[in-house]
């Protein structure tokens, strides 16, 4: 099996995580990291035994045996290290949300079809068992045309600090930051629909409090620094007609803000734990998925960089592709800008790229 020689760009938190997970296995080498702290990307260097490191990433580009590149940097510095990779002749992995705006992701996406490199989001939830499971139960017709749907990511207490909360490096909260796996999960399930109109409400009441009332137990309590969401709720209408209520938060006082679940003509579905709805006979039926494997700490990144590894070895297509991601940017950028207006229902455009 040949190698994929692969360079790191931004080396944060995630990056070790993506690194740790590469450990002990024989698809990728890492070869090369950058990152604009030169402490960062040397200790990294270090830790991981990695020959190179630099603290401009463009040097790490202009490399030949480099032939892909995880772009771990903030939401708001995915755009152009995506983007000068994929004019290099690089394969990107680049970390979840796409982008940090609309724009940025629009961008990304053309650029992926300018070249003829693969460009990958990601996205965990793409190889996370139940989703598969769900997705093949979907696939089958079980549910026949879905019509409603409700999606949810939330935390109680889970403002996370740093570069997520400021809105020059993240772009987009909470609705971005944990949203994505939901939407993810919902679009991935719906089969994709184009977007019309979202209407959406979004705030950072709670993270703006002075008593850091709703602990955080990894992230300093800084109020003074928030500028992004913490709180967002949209309803989205798509061109098929069917609407889907997306809901996620960092912080609240509530144990839940719901299920994730979706109606169709034929069955429904909810997740966690999942759970199949139809009748048959006369009877109404609830079948509840079971023995689902569980996976071990970092499994979800090892598998994900090896799916990625394998779609560059044998020319498959991207498992996590830009063209379906960037839906998830416009509904996202949809729920922004109709809370910046009150919450009225508004457009949404997805672009073409023909
Ligand atoms: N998949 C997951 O489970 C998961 C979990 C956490 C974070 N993330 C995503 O990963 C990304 C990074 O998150 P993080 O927690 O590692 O953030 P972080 O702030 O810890 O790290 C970002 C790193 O990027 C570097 N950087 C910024 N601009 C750069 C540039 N132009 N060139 C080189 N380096 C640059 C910074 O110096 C920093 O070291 C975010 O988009 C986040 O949403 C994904």
């Amino acid at each position: 099996m040949r190698k994929i020689r692969t360079g790191f760009i931004g080396v944060g938190g995630i990056a070790q995580a993506h690194l740790r997970a590469l450990q002990d296995q024989d698809a990728i080498e890492v070869v090369a990291v950058a990152d604009i702290s030169a402490e960062r990307a040397e200790q990294t260097a270090q830790r991981w035994g990695i020959a190179d490191w630099y603290t401009d990433y463009q040097e790490l580009l202009a490399r030949d045996d480099i032939e892909s590149v995880n772009v771990c940097t903030y939401n708001n510095a995915h755009r152009q290290p995506t983007i000068d990779a994929l004019r290099a002749g690089k394969n990107v992995l680049v970390e979840k949300p796409m982008a940090g705006t609309l724009e940025d992701a629009i961008a990304m996406t053309r650029a992926a079809h300018e070249s003829d490199k693969l460009l990958m989001v990601g996205m965990l939830h793409r190889f996370k068992a139940d989703i598969l499971m769900a997705k093949a139960i979907v696939d089958a017709g079980r549910l026949g045309d879905i019509y409603y749907a409700e999606t949810v990511t939330s935390r109680r207490k889970g403002n996370p600090g740093g570069t997520f909360i400021n809105k020059e490096t993240a772009g987009i909260g909470a609705t971005a930051d944990i949203g994505v796996y939901c939407l993810f999960d919902a679009m991935y399930l719906m089969g994709w629909p184009k977007p019309v109109t979202v209407s959406g409400i979004a705030n950072n009441t709670l993270s703006k409090l002075s008593e850091p009332l709703l602990y955080t137990p990894w992230a300093r309590w800084e109020p003074d620094k928030v500028t992004v969401e913490d709180f967002g709720v949209a309803w989205v209408r798509f061109e098929n007609g069917a609407v889907l209520v997306f809901k996620t938060c960092w912080l609240m006082h509530m144990d839940t803000l719901g299920q994730t679940f979706f109606l169709g003509t034929k069955g429904g579905l909810k997740l966690e734990p999942l759970t199949y709805f139809h009748q048959q006979d006369g009877l109404l039926i609830d079948s509840v998925v079971q023995e689902l494997p569980t996976p071990k700490p970092g499994e979800g990144f090892r598998t994900e960089n090896l799916a990625f590894a394998d779609a560059v070895r044998e020319g498959k297509p991207s498992p996590v592709p830009a063209d379906e991601m960037l839906l998830t940017n416009v509904i996202i950028q949809g729920l922004i800008d109709s809370a910046a207006q009150g919450g009225r229902e508004i457009d949404v455009h997805v672009p073409s790229f023909d």
